[in-house]
């Protein structure tokens, strides 16, 4: 190829300085970013014309002269998928190795299960070298529900051999308000994923916003679609900077039910469908919990046991 590259959306053909504003105001920043988006997408999140969202994608893929992949290029991109530890080896041999990158892995289960443990745990091991068990990157971390603890952080890093101070600035926090906040730094997150080496995104909780403001039936469809959207904000991130996504999402014992699970997950079964690995936990004797792996396209179903220690995630 020896014509130049096109780098910035303001050179793509046909697109407007107008148009690239608008773009980047919603969040899309690189071609990339709209190579992989959708028209409607565009139309929601940029506001653009229907014409002008189907151009300017168009535009974006032939920049990056995407098409469809073959089998082989699937399997190198798979080849580059990178795996995080959880520090607890039984839990990782439960999910295939770790929590995936290019993949959302949702962990959920009552309160206490451990959830929110194993988000900080895995932030500061996705630090580690990957011989190690990391990926050498950095975490951005949405905290939903004011439950991020630095000291505990400081805690686990110590126990992995991190300099805590180190660990402690790899680790990008943000409180998310309420569902729209929620969904907005997930759509404005790719700038600071590439400046800031990112490899991997939690959200926690991931469904309490949308359950807490989306109530009755009446919601409920609305409250489903927004968290679609926005899982699949999440997968895109996930592919396209081969990055792992973990989410969590709360489950009550419903004490009017009495058919079926009783540990329904709240999001419902939009989740169900779009996390690629789900891992349902609950708690064991003292700082035991069960980890089982539920709903898996490529892992058998199985259970773990780790336990929640001073350190952090342990084995038994
Ligand atoms: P909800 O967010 O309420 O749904 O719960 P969760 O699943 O996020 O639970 P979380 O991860 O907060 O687990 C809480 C459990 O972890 C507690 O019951 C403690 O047993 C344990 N834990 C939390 N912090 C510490 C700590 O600093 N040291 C130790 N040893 N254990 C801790
Ligand atoms: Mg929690």
């Amino acid at each position: 190829m020896a014509e130049k590259k096109i780098q910035k959306i303001e050179d793509l053909p046909g697109i407007g300085p107008t148009t690239a504003e608008k773009l980047r105001e919603a969040g899309y920043t690189t071609i990339e970013s709209i190579a992989v988006a959708s028209p409607a997408e565009l139309m929601e999140v940029a506001g653009l014309g229907e014409g002008t969202a189907i151009k300017v994608i168009n535009a974006a893929r032939d920049a990056l002269e995407m098409s469809w992949m073959s089998a082989k290029e699937l399997m190198e991109k798979r080849t580059i998928v990178g795996r995080i530890t959880t520090g607890s080896r039984a839990l990782d041999e439960l999910i295939g190795g770790g929590v995936e990158t290019q993949a959302i892995t949702e962990f959920y289960g009552k309160f206490g299960s451990g959830k929110t443990q194993i988000c900080h745990q895995l932030a500061v091991n996705v630090q580690l070298p990957m011989d190690k068990g990391g990926l050498d990157g950095n975490a951005l971390y949405i905290d939903t529900e004011n439950t991020f603890r630095p000291e505990r952080a400081v805690q686990m890093a110590k126990a992995v051999g991190l300099d805590p101070e180190k660990a402690l600035e790899h680790i990008y926090v943000a409180r998310a308000y309420n569902s729209d906040h929620q969904m907005v730094l997930v759509e404005k997150a790719r700038e600071i994923i590439e400046e800031k080496n990112i490899k991997l995104i939690v959200v926690d909780s991931l469904t309490a916003h949308f359950r807490a403001e989306y109530v009755g039936r009446g919601a409920l469809a609305e409250r489903q679609q927004k968290l679609n959207r926005h899982i699949h904000a999440l997968q895109k991130l996930a592919d396209t900077y081969n990055l792992a996504v973990v989410v969590t999402n709360q489950v009550m014992a419903k004490p009017d039910m009495f058919f079926g699970d009783p540990t329904e997950p709240v999001g419902g079964h939009v989740l169900g469908h779009a996390a690629t690995y789900r891992i349902y936990l609950r708690k064991g004797k003292g700082d035991k919990r069960i980890a089982r792996l539920v709903d898996s396209p490529h892992l058998p179903e199985g259970e773990a046991v780790f336990r929640i220690t001073m350190n952090g995630i342990e084995d038994e």
